[in-house]
């Protein structure tokens, strides 16, 4: 129901507003300030565990916060990561654990990576589960990506991010996530793939776009190990809190600032994409 209640707005123009949520409080916070869609992210390794990164986010920890979630809403759509080593070893392993995350609230799960990754979306839709695939910056490579760095710069690279987008469509993905890429080859693979799209760091011509919600709330500094000084928020970030601190500094005032500047098209702006 949730994920036809999304292709229903998508059908209608309408931007999806799609957000990062850990816990029951914000679930409840954030489907009363109308977010479409909750993204149960493994990003909750670097923004409530304090780690460098996603990489030691264990199917534990997906489940628990899930489940924590689903417990906040009523009928808000649930995306839930596949953390790292759950899925890309054998398709086997990712259809159990991505199980494991439905039978916890979840109504889609998210993978992330193209290639080899394509047969397991396709393994996934086959045995009902709703799959979104995650391209671009996949924050579970960022050894070997070399770092948080934009991807699809060169033609080469861009052409490899279309094909892999293209041949997540034909399998059947219910959205390409798409992150920090470029804004025009984002708005290629939108306008050349049936599937909606959710950006973050990829333009304004996404069918949606995805926020941390701790980026959202400019509460984020970096891991545990690092001074707050030493951050730097990612150019796709925006602070609504702050932004809405001159009128009414609520966080529920700032959740909804965020849904209604995805709606207008006012966010990202230029000075959010590459
Ligand atoms: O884990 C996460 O929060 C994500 C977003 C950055 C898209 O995957």
């Amino acid at each position: 129901m949730s994920l036809a209640k999304i292709n229903a707005l998508i059908g209608r123009g309408e931007k999806v507003a799609m957000l990062t949520c850990y816990d029951a409080t914000f679930a409840k916070l954030s489907e009363a300030a109308g977010v479409d869609m909750l993204l149960v992210g493994d990003s909750l390794g670097m923004v409530l565990q304090g780690a460098e990164n996603t990489l030691n986010v264990s199917m534990q920890d997906m489940e628990y916060h899930t489940k924590s979630v689903k417990a906040g809403t009523k009928d808000c759509g649930i995306m839930a990561d596949m953390p790292a080593g759950s899925y890309e070893h054998n398709k086997e392993t990712a259809l159990l654990n991505a199980k494991k995350l439905i039978s916890s609230g979840a109504d889609i799960v998210k993978i992330e990576g193209g290639g080899e990754m394509v047969n397991t979306a396709q393994y996934l839709i086959e045995h009902g589960i709703p799959v979104c695939a995650h391209l671009g910056f996949t924050p579970q490579s960022v050894n070997q990506l070399g770092g948080y760095r934009i991807q699809g710069k060169t033609e080469e690279t861009a052409h490899q991010i279309l094909q892999d987008a293209t041949a997540m469509d034909q399998v059947g993905v219910h959205f390409v996530l798409l992150e920090m890429v470029p804004a025009i080859l984002a708005k290629t693979i939108t306008e050349s793939i049936n599937t909606p799209t959710i950006g973050i760091g990829a333009g304004a011509d996404c069918d949606g776009q995805v926020l941390v919600i701790q980026d959202l709330l400019g509460i984020y500094t970096g891991p545990a190990s690092k001074k707050p000084e030493e951050f730097k928020s990612p150019r796709f970030a925006k602070n609504f809190l702050a932004e809405s601190s001159l009128r009414n500094s609520s966080i529920q005032s700032s959740v909804q600032a965020y849904v209604k500047a995805v709606k207008d098209k006012a966010f990202p702006g230029a000075e959010h994409c590459y």
